[in-house]
């Protein structure tokens, strides 16, 4: 089995460096169109440039493949809607968006500017919702599409000095969950990525012997299975140094406590049973987790 895009436009965002350049790189080399964005700035977001996304885009061109440039901010949906109607008009069509641009502002919860914050939210979240926003009509009247958000560790696990960036890159999970249901009549397949890679993100948190061992061309093939044809979907891929894993939002099978008033006693006696990971499971929807709470007080009823 080969997998490649021929035919296929993609659109990569904050691919004018780090792991967004090499996914750009790898699916032109396997046939896609490739529309590079990058607006171009620093790590903590400020300034920006159109020269990253182009000289990206001329490399994918010198290697005989076809890409155009664009230098919209993420954070700005007129020139996100810009920058598709720019992909529609080159190649009249988008199958692929990988959400990947983004920025840091560390610092412990304590000292963090509430601006600080929303800005890492701005880019993050709101970014990848204006790219969705912009390609969702695109992909339903295409019935075909696919659709990568950028998590991270840090979202799914936390790190010290990172809430702001926490907390926007667990909500591209939630984004994840409820875009793949949507858009599962219309075959858009909606996956996350949480890549460690060295970049210049990560350049100065990690020694350098680690960094060496961590090239962004290792996480490319994780990307290129979430947003192949055969991908699939609300699937949660770590990444990094060659090794893939899945990360699940389980739930365990529980207890059903009741509702008398010792209810929060008894929860608190049976806490170790509620956690208990033994039969844990993935519900296929949150109205799914719902209905199995109201499943169990049913049977309660029935006994
Ligand atoms: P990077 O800093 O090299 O790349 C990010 C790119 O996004 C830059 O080229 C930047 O100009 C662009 N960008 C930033 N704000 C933008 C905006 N508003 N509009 C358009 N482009 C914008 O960092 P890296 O490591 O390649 O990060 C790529 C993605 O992977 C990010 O979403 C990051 O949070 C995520 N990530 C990276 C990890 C790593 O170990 N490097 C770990 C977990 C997640």
């Amino acid at each position: 089995m080969t997998i490649d895009f021929k035919g296929r436009v993609a659109i990569v965002t904050g691919a004018g460096g780090g792991l967004g350049r090499q996914h750009a790189l790898a699916l032109a080399a396997r046939g896609a169109k490739v529309l590079v964005n990058d607006f171009g700035g620093a790590r903590d977001g400020s300034g920006g440039s159109a020269t990253a996304a182009e000289t990206v885009a001329a490399e994918i061109r010198a290697a005989g493949g076809e890409a155009i440039a664009n230098a919209a901010s993420v954070t700005d949906f007129a020139a996100v809607q810009a920058m598709v109607q720019q992909a529609m008009a080159a190649w009249g069509r988008i199958d692929i968006l990988v959400n990947n641009a983004g920025i840091l502002r560390d610092k412990t919860f304590a000292k963090m500017d509430l601006a600080d914050f929303e800005l890492v939210l701005d880019v993050h979240l709101m970014g990848a919702v204006h790219c969705c926003k912009a390609v969702w009509p695109v992909m339903t009247a295409q019935r075909y599409g696919r659709i990568l958000m950028t998590t991270s560790s840090t979202g799914l696990y936390g790190n010290f000095g990172q809430s702001n960036y926490g907390a926007a890159k667990m909500a591209l999970v939630g984004l994840m969950q409820t875009l793949a249901l949507e858009g599962a009549k219309n075959d858009i397949r909606v996956n996350c990525l949480a890549p460690t890679a060295a970049t210049r993100m990560t350049e100065d948190l990690m020694p350098q012997t680690v960094l060496d061992a961590l090239k962004p061309e290792a996480v490319v093939p994780a990307m290129l299975v979430l947003v192949s044809q055969e991908s699939p979907t609300r699937t949660i891929l770590c990444a990094g140094a060659g090794s893939f894993e899945a990360a699940h939002i389980t739930l365990t099978e529980g207890v059903w406590i009741g509702t008398d008033a010792q209810a929060p006693e008894h929860l608190a006696e049976q806490l170790a049973r509620v956690t208990a990971r033994s039969n844990d499971s993935v519900p296929q929807s949150g109205a799914a987790q719902g209905t199995l709470e109201i499943g169990k007080a049913m049977q309660q009823v029935a006994r």
